[in-house]
């Protein structure tokens, strides 16, 4: 993203938020579907597939590598998978832009398969570590040749006699579980995953609906997942739910502005997903569930949200962090607009995000006249369940959560808040601007 043309936007404060909408579909499952949906044997139709910009990397590396992938009339993303081991060398370095998902998981799906890549990416993901996931699929038998630190740029060189590997990953990360579980797809034997503590799922739903031999088992918050490599995998029709970290901004914007009343359609409710849910409820917030249903082996619902006249402010047990990890930056807002003190504590993996998500939310409320105090891993936030005074520009570093959290802090602060760059919006959200409005957000491009 180069730095000559930043979209420079600024949100007024609101009133009420009220409406009606959907928002686009759920990042983590459309990642998967085309990457699954490209290591199936035969097509893969998706629908209400996130079209923004992270979506597009992965669906243009697979194309890189040999996959056909065809956005039909029909409003279908249609993938001719080439089977488990089906992938060729790309001819050029595959472009990773903002987006981790793409890295790791491709990192993954390429570790046991005889093709050797370049990944490159922005400043933002050249800068964020690798090594979680380079250490266990070296266990494969691939090789990485990374920039110092571990970082992008980097050569994959996939092994084409990989061996199994049963693994717990010092952090709690999905990406990496799910570079494990796709690297085992095309390993002999099985390959086993375990989690201290359990995190989104959908790599192992979607697996389990294209037919894969992959087991589950829960231990309380722990789960060990295996999956039998070598297998054919079934395609499938994908119908991707909304994506509630997305969703995560209008909830929040209302939250914070009283007598909102709104509800968001077909959302993810995955249960590894929603804590930012349960959060907003214990702040005060009412969320109903409507219409709740199965889509494809994923839960999906309207979210109804009904504002209070004061949030109250809280303090996130560190240990469900996992189920809300994207949705930190709003929520850091909401407590902002409480009235008390709230603590968030064990977070020390914001810093590794898109930006260091710790200092560069502290410093946004900061300079909005927000009284906070920033911790190696997490924030003390004083709200005094007045407005905050706002009135100052938040540095977005190509962080797409960044821009939208200050642009929500913006519905309820005294004076307008500014973001320097709302482009990486796009990576996840686009429409953002226009859905906000919709809903009675006064967001203007300046
Ligand atoms: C994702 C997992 C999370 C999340 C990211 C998407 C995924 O990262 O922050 O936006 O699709 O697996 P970690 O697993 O590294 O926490």
């Amino acid at each position: 993203m180069n730095k000559i043309n930043p979209l420079r936007l600024r949100s007024h404060r609101v009133t009420t938020l009220k409406g009606n909408t959907a928002v686009p579909g759920d990042k983590s499952i459309s990642h998967r579907a085309l990457i699954l949906g490209a290591m199936a044997t035969g097509e893969t139709r998706i629908s209400h597939m996130l079209e923004g910009e992270d979506i597009m990397r992965t669906a243009t590396a697979l194309m890189n590598m040999g996959v056909e992938i065809v956005h039909k009339n029909d409003g279908r993303w249609h993938v001719h998978g080439v089977g488990t081991g089906g992938l060729l060398s790309p001819s050029n370095v595959l472009e990773m832009g903002n987006s981790g998902t793409t890295t790791r998981l491709f990192m993954g799906l390429l570790a046991s398969q005889p093709v050797t890549a370049v990944l490159t990416g922005d400043e933002s993901l050249c800068s964020r570590p690798m090594a979680r996931v380079i250490t266990p699929l070296s266990r494969f038998g691939a090789r990485f040749d990374a920039r110092a630190g571990d970082r992008l740029p980097l050569t994959v060189h996939g092994c084409s006699s990989p061996s199994p590997i049963t693994f717990t990953p010092p952090v709690a990360s999905a990406q990496v579980k799910s570079a494990i579980l796709l690297a085992g797809l095309n390993t002999p034997g099985i390959t086993t995953v375990h989690e201290d503590r359990a995190t989104r799922d959908h790599t192992e739903r979607m697996l389990k609906a294209m037919g894969a031999p992959i087991t589950v088992k829960a231990d309380g918050h722990a789960r060990t997942v295996s999956v039998t490599g070598e297998q054919e995998l079934e395609p499938l029709d994908i119908a991707v739910p909304g994506d509630i970290s997305s969703a995560a901004f209008p909830l929040v914007a209302a939250a914070i502005s009283p007598g909102s009343d709104i509800t968001l359609t077909s959302i993810g409710v995955n249960p590894l997903r929603t804590g930012i849910l349960g959060a907003l409820q214990q702040m005060g917030v009412t969320i109903t569930l409507l219409n709740a249903r199965d889509a494809g082996g994923e839960p999906v619902a309207d979210i109804r949200l009904q504002a209070p006249d004061t949030l109250k402010a809280i303090s996130p047990d560190p240990a469900i962090a996992s189920d809300m990890i994207d949705e930190f930056p709003a929520l850091f807002v909401a407590a902002a607009c409480a009235d008390g003190t709230s603590y968030f504590s064990g977070l020390s993996e914001l810093r590794v995000k898109e930006s260091d998500r710790l200092n560069a939310m502290a410093t946004a409320l900061a300079a909005n006249g927000v009284s906070v105090e920033e911790f190696p891993d997490g924030l003390v936030i004083h709200g005094t369940g007045a407005p905050p005074k706002g009135g100052a520009s938040v540095e977005t570093h190509l962080d797409h959560r960044i821009a939208m959290a200050a642009l929500v802090l913006g519905c309820a602060a005294k004076d307008p808040v500014t973001i320097s760059d709302g482009r990486p919006i796009a990576t996840s959200f686009p429409g953002f601007i226009d859905l906000m409005n919709c809903l009675n957000a006064d967001i203007v491009d300046l």
